[in-house]
């Protein structure tokens, strides 16, 4: 099946192929190397540098505090209660809107008040600590983010609105339910 001249072509051409790779291996090292070696480390360093801090400015203005502070007032002046309603059906199975409590407190008249300030519910100490505070739209909006790590100890075991539209439409409901 294969005679000598097939073997020879193969090797050949297998070899041939190597060669290519090895001397196109060799002339991007070159380049790179060219590249590189113009200041040593240091020259990398500096690159590396400039490239970073491009890329972590970008994402630091989009999420940073200042933004979300923004968010609040801006996402606030046009949240939708009807919107929120639909979300408040996460909160359902432990919040009621009629001034009844079921697992965590009602929430009805909840915008305004303190924290931790309805008669009768067992809060976590954590909540309890912040029982001066008003629940105001901005301290809703930073709690519902993420309950467990925007207030270690609380006993709401929810995982949380990422969304900012979602927590600022569900603020918007709980403010038009005094
Ligand atoms: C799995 C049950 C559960 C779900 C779901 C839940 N919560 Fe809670 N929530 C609680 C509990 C329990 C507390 C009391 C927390 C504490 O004492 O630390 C609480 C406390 C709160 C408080 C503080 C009330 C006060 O009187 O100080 C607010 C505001 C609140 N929840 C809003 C919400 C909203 C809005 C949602 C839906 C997006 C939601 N919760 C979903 C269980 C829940």
């Amino acid at each position: 099946m294969f005679d000598t001249m097939t073997m020879t072509k193969a090797v050949g051409a297998v070899c041939g192929s190597l060669l290519v790779l090895m001397l196109a291996g060799w002339a991007a090292d070159g380049l790179y190397t060219v590249g590189s070696t113009g200041h040593g480390a240091e020259g990398e360093l500096t690159q590396a540098y400039t490239i970073d801090t491009g890329a972590g400015e970008a994402p630091a203005e989009g999420d940073g505090a200042a933004a979300e502070t923004v968010d609040v007032a801006a996402l606030m002046a046009s949240a939708d209660a009807a919107a929120g309603e639909k979300v408040f059906k996460k909160c359902g199975s432990c919040h009621k809107m009629d001034g009844s409590n079921a697992v965590g407190p009602h929430l009805n008249g909840v915008v305004g008040r303190n924290h931790a300030s309805v008669e009768g519910f067992a809060y976590s100490d954590a909540m309890a600590a912040h029982s001066s505070e008003p629940w105001t739209p901005e301290a809703l909006f930073a709690f519902l983010e993420n309950p467990k790590s925007a207030m270690p100890g609380t006993k709401m075991s929810f995982a949380g609105l990422p969304k900012p539209e979602d927590r600022a439409n569900v603020i918007a409901y709980l403010a038009a339910n005094p």
